[in-house]
């Protein structure tokens, strides 16, 4: 197939060139320089241009709490601008297959339980990247539409869980939680620390997925998509204490010394998990230990340094 990838330049986009199925495909893989999403005339062109037999929606506007709570505006109006140019410029030009990514903030805040699919439009969203989960909620909705609209398109979304991976962002400054502390351990260990700090008790519960795994549930997708459910969870669908990870990365990276907790920093939601059995029944699961993946992910730190 010719495959438009958005957001090939991105942590999922890159993961999914790297996959080793990827070669099956031919793959178009422009930048934001030369494809601007937010254009939709730019976009529609594009799609004509090209003719894509499939669409894998990957790019977006994403950061953490602090750049969703600054730039709400942003955060909404990008992602949906972008969601809409894409889907809309595919539908007009008759592009049959698409797969579009949501995100975990979709799920209500206050879920008990694991996050089902059936969940999302349920509740109040968390606060402090409302802007952000409206315009993945109203792009889902409208993939959705679509495809009631005119059953040969088949539109999907997929709601990955927290990622990490190669190409994640390793700078303290952006990084979220794995590669902060891969950073954190490695300096330690080049340091010769004995103790390296974990901000709270660290027994708060977090869900990460290998970028990889992420990349290999696509190309099943791709390889089977009547089946793939018009919405669908990807996750682990098992979590891990941030003890644990810091644990579990210490011994990947060889950092010998031991950990102290800072009791007055905050620790954060208590847990977030996904709910995979429908990932599950449709056939999938991830391929990656904790251990295998955060080993792959500090070769990539590594090959940076
Ligand atoms: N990373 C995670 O933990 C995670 C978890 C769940 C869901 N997701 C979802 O997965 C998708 C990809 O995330 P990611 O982590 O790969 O993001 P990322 O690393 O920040 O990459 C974002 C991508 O979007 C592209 N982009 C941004 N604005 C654009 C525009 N105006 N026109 C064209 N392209 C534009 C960027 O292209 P340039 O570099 O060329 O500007 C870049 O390739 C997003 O929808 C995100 O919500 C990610």
């Amino acid at each position: 197939m010719k495959i438009l990838l958005t957001g090939a330049s991105g942590m999922v986009g890159r993961n999914i060139q790297d996959h080793p199925s990827a070669s099956e495909h031919d793959w178009l893989t422009p930048s934001s320089a030369a494809l601007n999403l937010l254009d939709y005339r730019t976009v529609k062109q594009y799609f004509e241009t090209h003719r894509p037999d499939a669409v894998i929606h990957a790019a977006g506007r994403v950061g953490g709490i602090q750049a969703n709570m600054r730039e709400p505006v942003r955060f909404l109006v990008d992602n949906l601008d972008m969601g809409r140019n894409v889907l809309i410029a595919a539908a007009e030009t008759g592009v049959t297959r698409l797969i579009n990514f949501g995100s975990t903030c979709m799920y209500p805040k206050d879920q008990q339980g694991a996050l089902a699919e059936d969940d999302v439009l349920t509740g109040m969203l968390e606060p402090t990247n409302e802007g952000y989960a409206l315009a993945k909620i109203t792009v889902a909705r409208l993939a959705d539409y679509l495809g009631r609209e005119n059953p040969q398109l088949q539109y999907k979304t997929v709601i990955p869980c927290n990622l990490y991976g190669p190409y994640d962002k390793f700078d303290p400054r952006w990084s979220h939680m794995i590669p902060a502390v891969i950073h954190k351990l490695h300096q330690a260990k080049q340091q010769g620390l004995d103790s390296v700090e974990i901000w709270g008790t660290g027994q708060a519960r977090r869900e990460f997925l290998y970028a990889g795994d992420l990349a290999d549930a696509v190309m099943r997708a791709l390889a089977n998509f009547e089946s793939l459910p018009s919405l669908m969870n990807i996750g682990l669908g098992h979590d891990y204490t941030v003890n644990q990870y810091y644990e579990i990365a210490a011994k990947v990276v060889g950092y010998q010394g031991g950990f102290h907790h800072d009791l007055s920093k905050p620790t954060g939601m208590q847990r977030k998990l996904s709910d995979t059995r429908r990932a599950a029944e449709w056939g999938w699961q991830p391929g990656h230990s904790l251990e295998q993946g955060l080993a792959n992910t500090y070769q990539y730190y590594l090959n940076q340094l």
